[in-house]
């Protein structure tokens, strides 16, 4: 059985290989609530999906246990946190299914068992992320 990092790297390739992934997620997400939209309304959306092509890497290096997925997870954390970006713990749901939505597009190879091995890949990181919501540890520490 491919274990769920292999199986969501190579999910990723495909995706990141599709030229309207990154257009597609951010349709998806925005749609799915007027608030998330609204933090993003003075974004340069150009920049921002080049900057979550990366960070979508920092979460799966993270769940690999990777140094610098740990640090670069930990700064997602402290920049998404209340003091800063004030991202509230429960809209990480909503990126989550707006994102396996999106992959379910992209993917040719994607079912059931992709879907599972995202949710638990991302859980991880999240899970770090949300947890620094009200007291960011400084990043790199
Ligand atoms: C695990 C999930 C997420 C990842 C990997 C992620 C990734 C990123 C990255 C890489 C950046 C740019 C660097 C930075 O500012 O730190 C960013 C900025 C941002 N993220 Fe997230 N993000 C996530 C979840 C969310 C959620 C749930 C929201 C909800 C609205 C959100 C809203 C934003 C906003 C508003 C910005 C700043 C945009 C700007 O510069 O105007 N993010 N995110």
């Amino acid at each position: 059985m491919t274990a769920d990092k292999d199986l969501v790297q190579s999910s990723y390739g495909a995706c990141c290989l599709s030229p309207k992934f990154f257009d597609d997620f951010y349709d998806a997400f925005l749609a799915s609530s007027s608030v998330i939209a609204g933090k993003f309304v003075n974004t340069d959306m150009a920049k921002q999906k080049r900057l979550l092509r990366d960070g979508i890497s920092f979460m799966i290096m993270y769940f690999n246990g990777t140094a610098v997925g740990r640090m670069k997870v930990d700064k997602l954390g402290e920049s998404h946190s209340q003091g800063r970006m004030d991202i509230k713990p429960q809209w990480y749901d909503l990126w989550v299914n707006a994102l396996v939505k999106t992959i379910a597009k992209h993917d040719p190879k994607f079912s059931p068992v992709t879907d599972r091995a995202w949710r638990t890949v991302l859980a991880k990181g999240i899970e770090a992320m949300r947890s620094q919501y009200y007291a960011p540890a400084a990043a790199g520490v």
